[in-house]
Formats: C-alpha cells, structure tokens, sequence
C-alpha cells in the first residue's frame, strides 16, 4: 500500500557493538533513524545490537582497511538505498606513560592512526557522494579531550585525536554546503574501554573531585552531544568538548 510518509533517514555509526557508539546508534534509532551497527571484531553483540534496534543492519568491517570501509558503506547503500549520517566513532589507543618515548614505537604509531586517523578518513570518503545526495548529510566525528590538552592514555592518541579536529574543520570547509562535519570530544566516559581500568581509575577519582560537574561521563551524555549536532543544521567545522568541564583546570 503507498503511503505519504517520509522515507526515515540513515545513520552509520562506526564501531557501535560497545559503549559510545553503540549508545549513539541506540539514540538516534530512538529519533527515527534506521542504524547501521558495525565492529571489527565484535560480532555477536554488533548484531545483538542491531536486533534490539527497529530497522538496523549489523556489517561486520575492520575501518583501518580500506576495503572495508568503503564494503560497510556499499552495504548500508545498497540495503537502505541513502545515507544521511555517519558518526567515526571507531577508535583504539595504548596506555603508554607519555615520558615513556621509545614505548610508543613506529608500530604503536601506525596501529593507532591508521584507525582513528586514516580510518576516519576512507569512510568519510566513501560515505560522501551519498551523504551529498541526503540533502541534510551530516559527519560527526568523535575525537577526545585529549585531541587539544597534553593529556591522554599515549601521545599516538592524543595527536590522533588532533588530527581528528583538524580533519573536521578542514572537511567542513570543503564539503558544505551539502554535507555539515562537526565532532565531539568526550572526556573520561564510562565504558568498556575506561571501566575496570588501571590506567584510568585514578582519573576518574580525580575527575569526579576536580571537575565542575562532579562525575565522569556516560555514554548518554555524548549520545546527547551528538544527536545535538547532527540537529545543529547551521553549525560546520565545530569539535564539542563533552567532558564536565574538565578542559576548564
Ligand atoms: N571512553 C572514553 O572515556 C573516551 C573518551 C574520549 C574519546 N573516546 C572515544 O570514543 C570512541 C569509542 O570509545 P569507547 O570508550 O566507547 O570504546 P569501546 O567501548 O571499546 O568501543 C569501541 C568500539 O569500536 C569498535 N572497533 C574497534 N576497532 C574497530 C575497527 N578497526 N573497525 C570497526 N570498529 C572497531 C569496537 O568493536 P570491536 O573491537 O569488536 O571491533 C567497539 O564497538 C573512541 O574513538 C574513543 O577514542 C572515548
């Protein structure tokens, strides 16, 4: 039977089996959007992900591979027919004392770029023409408060994430004005990745001590942010610090 109805819009959200990228694609389900869900490695709650979602497909791609990305955003093409958001959320990093120079090895280098940096940018670039086309295309890009402090878990991570912000306002200020690119940069978050940690237990405690709003992040939180600028329709080129207000010590 035809129907009147608008078709509903299309996000892919990378590396979304677990904590932020799983709650940004649970929240912009919850606003209408049908959801790509993807990891690398991760399957089965990539695809438990997916199932608990109304119309979301699990693609299993590791982002670092080109090949890969530009597969997971064929696929989310040719089963949704359009793509209107993509959220590079995918990232890793290494819990390396910054003083620790020869620690953070050619190899730790390229691991960590070549997902968060260049894996950042072949999906960006596959997802493109499509995001064009949306006529209300979006990127949002998740980069870290250690993107513009001297802080984080390794140096590789932190320029990673600085190179994130770049990308984001060098894009913006090639691609609109038919596709808006804007990220966030979340502070310490609860999730799998921060949670259970060594590395990170006594930054939450002294996260919670320090900062003005008293408490680390949750993923809802960023979901909110990225949800914000996904709606922000007159805002390109912008990196949203998502982080308590931790950047104001
Ligand atoms: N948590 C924090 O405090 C915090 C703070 C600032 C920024 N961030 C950023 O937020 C993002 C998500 O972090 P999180 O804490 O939510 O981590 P997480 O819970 O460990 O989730 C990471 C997700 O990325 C996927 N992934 C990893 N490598 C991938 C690849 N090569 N291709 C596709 N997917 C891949 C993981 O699945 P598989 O491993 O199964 O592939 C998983 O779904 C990262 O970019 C991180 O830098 C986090």
């Amino acid at each position: 039977m035809a129907t009147d109805a608008p078709e509903a819009p299309v996000a892919l959200v990378t590396g979304s089996s677990s904590g932020i990228g799983q709650t940004v694609a649970q929240r912009l389900a919850a606003e209408g959007y049908r959801v790509v869900v993807n990891s690398a490695r991760s399957v089965e709650d990539g695809e438990k992900t997916a199932a608990a979602l109304p119309d979301a497909l699990y693609v299993r791609a590791d982002v670092s591979e080109e090949a890969d990305a530009r597969r997971l955003v064929d696929t989310a093409v040719e089963h949704y027919g359009r793509l209107d958001v993509l959220v590079n959320n995918a990232g890793r990093t290494r819990a390396i004392p910054h003083a620790d120079l020869a620690a953070a090895t050619p190899e730790v280098w390229r691991e960590i770029l070549g997902l968060n940096v260049i894996g950042t940018w072949q999906t960006t670039v596959a997802a493109m023409p499509h995001l064009a086309r949306s006529g209300n295309g979006s990127v949002v890009n998740v980069s870290s408060i250690a993107g513009s402090r001297p802080a984080g878990s390794s140096i590789p991570y932190a320029v990673s994430k600085a190179a994130i912000e770049h990308m984001t306002r060098l894009l913006a200020n090639t691609v609109g004005p038919a596709v808006r690119v804007n990220a966030v940069a979340p502070g310490l978050i609860e999730t799998p990745w921060t949670q259970n940690s060594d590395f990170f237990a006594p930054i939450a405690e002294h996260v919670r001590q320090t900062t003005p709003l008293r408490r680390t992040g949750r993923p809802e939180d960023v979901a909110e942010a990225v949800l914000g600028l996904v709606r922000a329709t007159y805002t390109t080129g912008q990196v949203l610090l998502v982080d308590g207000g931790a950047h104001l010590l």
